[in-house]
């Protein structure tokens, strides 16, 4: 995209539900951002997310010079015991058109969907060494969650993934 092709487009975005066609933008946009090409992941999760249904979203901005950010969220009930809840889990703006409104745009029209699906309360999560989404989230309105993530390794499974 070209600077002036991403200010036309941008002028003239619009978020709607995303389409197999969006996969190599998907896919490029991903890739920009982790340093990772991952086009079979992202066709699983168009299959899984991208309904008419405001319990699994998967929605794109969109403009005449393509996809400009994306986002995915899910509605879960009762997990770990808590009430019916909107989780955001991706959230991706290209590089060159961020701090225009399109992820906050993304954002609501995701919220906007749990809304109807009859849910109060959105969460995330991110990493913690990650300013940028972080600064993003908080200007959104979102704050700390009361909720520990916890992790640990498996060691077989650990030491055969360094072999391979
Ligand atoms: C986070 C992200 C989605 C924001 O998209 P965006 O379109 O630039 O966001 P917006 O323009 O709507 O910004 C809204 C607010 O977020 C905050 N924000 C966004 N970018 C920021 C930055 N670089 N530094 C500080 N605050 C920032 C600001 O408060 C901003 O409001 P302001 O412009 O009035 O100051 C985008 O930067 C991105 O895709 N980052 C990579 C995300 C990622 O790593 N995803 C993979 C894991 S899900």
């Amino acid at each position: 995209m070209t600077k002036s092709s991403e200010s036309t487009a941008d002028s003239a975005l619009l978020i709607r539900k995303a389409a197999p066609r969006d996969l190599p933008q998907i896919v490029a946009i991903d890739a920009l951002v982790t340093g990772i090409e991952k086009r079979e992941y992202w066709r699983e999760m168009l299959r899984r997310f991208a309904r008419r249904d405001s319990r699994r979203q998967f929605l794109v901005a969109a403009g005449s010079a393509g996809v400009a950010g994306f986002a995915i969220g899910e509605v879960r009930d009762w997990e770990f015991g808590a009430p019916p809840c909107g989780w955001v889990f991706a959230i991706d703006v290209h590089p060159q058109l961020r701090l225009h409104g399109v992820g906050t745009r993304l954002l609501q029209a995701i919220c906007d969907g749990f809304a109807r699906a009859g849910v109060t309360r959105v969460r995330t999560l991110l990493d913690r060494d990650d300013p940028l989404v972080l600064s993003f989230f908080r200007s959104q309105g979102m704050m700390a969650a009361p909720l520990i993530p916890l992790e640990m390794e498996l060691p077989a499974a650990a030491a055969e993934a360094r072999r391979r």
